[in-house]
């Protein structure tokens, strides 16, 4: 048995692995392979359908909303936002509350200005800038609701009149929130959604085409929401992958019923690592989040040993990013509590060993 504590890709569903193998020695009864069928054929536009009205009715989005898949990665999105939102002239606001958020300022400095409302740089991202204005006049405002590698979330949606866009990569669909409220929102799938080489865009129709500056067809959101996703050819067998994900979270009973587990497992997380004072979490106490946990032990010899008792007991994955050193679970929706149980049995157990 491997647990796989993984950052993303990371753990997907048993039967969404078990569905899409199959998928590729036969897609359907078809005699075809998922990666043989062509992009315009009826076979995957249906797949695309599903994916998209999955996602659609699990955030709950009206038409106002358009759902594009998307090649490139989150990191794509830094660049892709401010190209087709705000001109050289104009400035949106971002928060800077870690890697990734600082990885999309850089990108988005290239095509407008930048206002950095609030950072928190100061303590290596270990919390979440709290009490700062948003200027009126901003494009948009720009945050990470949850910040991969240093394991902090925002648990509520900033009030702003402000459009508001958001980098969801590491926690979308893994909590309630009222997702109509955002202009743009973005996720590589690789973590909640399905498999990686394909992003989830989600955008507000009516801030498009206000720009001046010309876009690369390729860049321009107008133009993939025209074509339904299909511009050009689309990671067909990763939105396969993510079709199969977002079913999954359908029959499990959607966002709230993820929610109270992913709340139940890092409950269990959080409370073993403060009563066991071998481990220290880092992030600030209201700023936890429950996607990825990070914490380190004072003694790194003692990491090491963790590190390999983990290992020997088929745990892989909870290594901390290599900038941040010790250790970071990741507990993204396909992660069973069971998985979460027994890593907190063998962290007691390695506490009592070493007290
Ligand atoms: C919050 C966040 N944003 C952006 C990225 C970058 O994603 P990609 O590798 O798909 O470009 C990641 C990757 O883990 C992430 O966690």
């Amino acid at each position: 048995m491997v647990y796989n504590f993984n950052s993303g890709p990371s753990v997907l569903p048993q039967e969404v692995f078990e569905q899409a193998s199959r998928a590729i020695l036969d897609f359907n009864g078809t005699g075809l392979s998922i990666l043989e069928i062509g992009h315009r054929t009826s076979l995957f536009q249906e797949v695309l359908d599903e994916a998209l009205a999955t996602a659609r009715e699990l955030m709950h989005l009206g038409n106002e909303h358009e759902i594009l898949f998307l090649h490139g990665g989150a990191s794509t999105q830094f660049f892709q936002v401010p190209m087709n939102l705000l001109n050289d002239h104009e400035t949106a606001a971002y928060l800077d509350c870690g890697t990734w958020g600082t990885k999309a300022i850089k990108e988005a400095k290239i095509f407008g200005n930048v206002d950095v409302v609030a950072s928190s740089k100061d303590k290596n991202y270990t919390y979440v800038p709290k009490g700062f204005a948003i200027p009126k006049n901003a494009k948009y405002f720009h945050y990470t609701t949850n910040n991969t590698i240093e394991g902090t979330q925002m648990h509520a949606i900033p009030e702003t009149d402000v459009p508001l866009v958001s980098d969801m990569s590491s926690d979308i669909l893994s909590r309630m929130m009222d997702f109509s409220r955002f202009d743009l929102i973005y996720a590589g799938a690789q973590k909640n959604i399905g498999a990686a080489g394909v992003n989830i865009v989600i955008v507000k129709k009516d801030i498009l085409g206000k720009v001046e500056r010309k876009l690369p067809t390729m860049i321009d959101y107008r133009q993939h929401i025209e074509a339904g996703s299909v511009l050009n050819t689309p990671p067909v067998f990763a939105i396969y992958v993510c079709m199969l994900t977002l079913r999954w979270l359908q029959q499990q009973g959607g966002v709230a019923a993820i929610e109270k587990i992913n709340d139940q497992k890092a409950a269990l997380l959080y409370d073993t690592l403060d009563s066991l004072p071998i481990f220290r979490p880092t992030v600030a106490k209201e700023d936890r989040s429950k996607m990825n946990v990070v914490f380190v032990m004072d003694d790194k010899a003692l990491e090491k040993e963790f590190l390999a008792t983990c290992k020997e007991n088929g745990m892989v994955g909870i290594e901390g990013h290599r900038t941040a050193g010790g250790f970071r679970v990741s507990m993204y929706n396909a992660m069973p509590l069971e998985s979460i149980r027994v890593l907190t049995e063998l962290m007691k157990e390695f506490a009592t060993q070493k007290a």
